[in-house]
């Protein structure tokens, strides 16, 4: 078996190299692997870190993923659902940081009601947001679950240009271990494949240390982020809610923390060595498990941090996992203090841009230049060359 020095010698990734650094786990080596990422970062993407101000908008929810907090059928909590007034307010103060994008985030529903009120959402934020450092008001990202290709194509329209979507597992029969049935995992397929015809930016990602979910799912996983040729990943540990049906594998969850912690970092570093120029999200759920979590994240090549601006008296109600960190302190003073800490680990905070990948910069490009072709001499054009871009263990099955 190559070394894993050898392995990050070669061009071109395969499945294998992305098992054997996926289950790395000598400290020199994880070494070499968060190292190379971090230089695959810089050379692709530079040393700029995107944030966008995270707005959990609703904990309403129509579906039962066994996994998530706010399931429909979780009784323990409070639903709410923020009025338009405030999530604008939220988006504005994220734009006075220089934050430049937001996050739109809730449980999933469909109703119409749901689409013409997410919709009215987009455009207030839109046109609240303008201003001269940021002409085209702030950059809209969604995440709200699967929707109809027609209020897709309405929240496009309204101003909305990147989606995230998790798979949450590349594997239909992991992905159908830990949905309920009225959840298909060929459905969210085609929701991501309509989502970038519509012209979204388009961001998936998954749970690392689901129980019974292994090393190579995990490198199938990244090969399927590839293959979806997706703009982001969003992904993070897998972690306990007490009040799911998952719940009985609290024990496998205690036992194997810190190994899901490690692998969860490793997927961020295997990402970028493998998709290059994409947008990686180093995300809360990381710092549910590690206070230093998402300055980690951010040195095994992730780029960008969602600071939470969801009010504080409801971010208790949006927990997805048991300790997510809903931070009651000051927005502001927490906003200085992940300023010290990217700052300290070399890295540049980007401000009033929206902080597309770039990947989607790259795209949109050569998308351009396909439409200019029609009206330009073909001699006229200089040819740009674009860079192209057993774990775990297993365990007991979920319900
Ligand atoms: N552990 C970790 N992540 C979770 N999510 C939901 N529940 C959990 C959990 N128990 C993630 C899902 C979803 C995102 C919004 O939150 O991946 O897509």
């Amino acid at each position: 078996m190559p070394t894993i020095d050898a392995i990050l010698q070669k061009r071109e990734l395969d499945r294998d190299d992305i098992i054997a650094l996926l289950g790395a786990s000598a400290s020199a080596d994880v070494e070499l692997i968060r190292s190379s990422a971090e230089k695959v970062l810089i050379d692709e993407c530079g040393d700029a870190v995107y944030y966008r101000g995270l707005v959990e908008f609703s904990n309403y929810c129509a579906y039962d993923c066994h996994y998530c907090g706010i399931r429909k059928s979780n009784a323990d909590i409070k639903r709410y659902t923020l009025s338009k007034d405030d999530i604008v307010a939220a988006a504005k103060w994220s734009i006075r940081q220089g934050y430049g994008s937001v996050v739109l985030q809730s449980g999933e529903r469909r109703d119409p009601e749901f689409v013409d009120f997410l919709e009215d959402v987009i455009a207030e934020i839109k046109s609240a947001t303008v201003s001269e450092k940021l002409p085209n008001g702030a950059g809209i990202t969604l995440s709200v679950g699967e929707q109809e290709p027609q209020s897709y194509e309405r929240f496009y329209k309204a101003g909305a240009h990147r989606y995230l979507l998790r798979i949450e597992a590349s594997d239909p029969n992991l992905f159908a271990l830990i949905h309920p049935q009225n959840q298909s995992w060929q459905n969210r397929i085609d929701c991501l494949k309509t989502l970038r015809q519509i012209g979204f930016q388009v961001g998936t990602g998954v749970m690392i240390g689901i129980p019974g979910q292994t090393v190579s799912n995990l490198a199938d996983d990244v090969l399927f982020f590839r293959g979806m040729d997706v703009d982001m990943i969003g992904m993070g540990p897998y972690i306990v809610h007490r009040s799911t049906p998952m719940n009985i594998h609290a024990d496998y969850y205690d036992q194997h923390k810190d190994k899901i912690f490690q692998t969860a970092l490793l997927m961020i570093a295997v990402c970028r060595l493998v998709l290059k120029n994409v947008n990686i999200a180093s995300t809360t759920a990381l710092q549910a498990m590690r206070d230093d979590g998402r300055e980690l994240g951010l040195r095994y090549g992730a780029n960008v941090i969602m600071p939470q601006t969801t009010p504080v008296d409801v971010r208790r109600d949006y927990l997805l996992y048991d300790g997510k960190p809903y931070m009651s302190d000051d927005a502001r003073l927490y906003h200085s203090d992940l300023e010290k800490k990217i700052k300290s680990i070399g890295r540049k905070i980007t401000v009033d841009d929206w902080g597309d990948s770039k990947k989607a910069v790259l795209r949109s490009q050569a998308s351009y230049q396909c439409l200019t072709l029609k009206s330009k001499p073909l001699k006229s054009l200089k040819s740009k060359s674009l860079k192209s871009n057993s774990f775990l263990v297993t365990g007991a099955p979920p319900p």
